[in-house]
């Protein structure tokens, strides 16, 4: 499973990246906005960064408004891809970017059905939101689980990122289940390193190793 980042904070991006861990990035418009500095100078630093694929969202609701924005989008870098709300709107879009060569991940994702129609326009990656609908009630997971069912019925070749994780066992979930790519926050990547038991065990062996003699 690829591991993606899902911030816009180029320090968090960087540090991430020499970990030798980090596939690609999603951004989107309240991680930008985080920011407080211009998309275009966020943009280009992480394509400086990392070399696969970067989400960057349009703000659009018209297909047309998408649609000439993403292709802008486009321009910064041929690892740019972009992400587009699962709406009527937005999806008519996506069948469009994908006539022109144009990679989608569509974005704001909450059912199978949504999905099923995302891959069907030929979108490039789906990004369902699990741990939104885990604080409505819902077990996220399941989600993930429906799309990976629906797609392999029927060869769809739209990967599945799954996103608005919350903590590592999400991650987990998301390895289990199959799903292509899992994006998460800074805080619960620098997570899936850690285990008390790793850092005990490592104090025994260096107690340990100061009691054999040395010459
Ligand atoms: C994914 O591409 C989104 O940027 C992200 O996961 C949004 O989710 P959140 O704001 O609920 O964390």
């Amino acid at each position: 499973m690829k591991l993606f980042i899902d911030t816009a904070d180029v320090a968090q991006i960087k540090e991430a990246h020499s970990w030798g861990i980090v596939d690609g990035v999603t951004t989107n418009p309240t991680h930008v906005s985080k920011t407080g500095r211009r998309p275009a100078d966020v943009y280009q630093e992480i394509f400086s960064i990392v070399s696969g694929p970067i989400s960057l969202e349009t703000i659009g609701l018209k297909a047309d408004a998408i649609l000439a924005e993403g292709r802008q989008l486009a321009k910064y870098h041929k690892n740019a891809v972009i992400k587009v709300v699962n709406t009527r709107e937005g999806l008519k879009a996506v069948k469009q970017f994908t006539a022109e060569g144009i990679k989608t991940n569509v974005t704001v994702t909450f059912s199978p059905l949504q999905a099923l129609l995302a891959a069907k326009v030929g979108a490039g990656y789906i990004s369902p939101f699990v741990g939104r609908l885990d604080a409505v009630g819902h077990v996220g997971m399941d989600l993930v689980r429906q799309i990976k069912t629906i797609y392999g019925h029927y060869g769809f070749k739209t990967e599945i990122i799954v996103a608005a994780v919350r903590h590592p066992l999400h991650v987990l979930e998301a390895a289990l289940a199959g799903a292509d790519i899992c994006t998460m926050n800074f805080d619960v990547l620098k997570q899936l390193y850690d285990h008390p038991l790793t850092d005990i065990g490592i104090e025994l062996f260096l107690n340990d190793w100061k009691k054999v003699p040395k010459q």
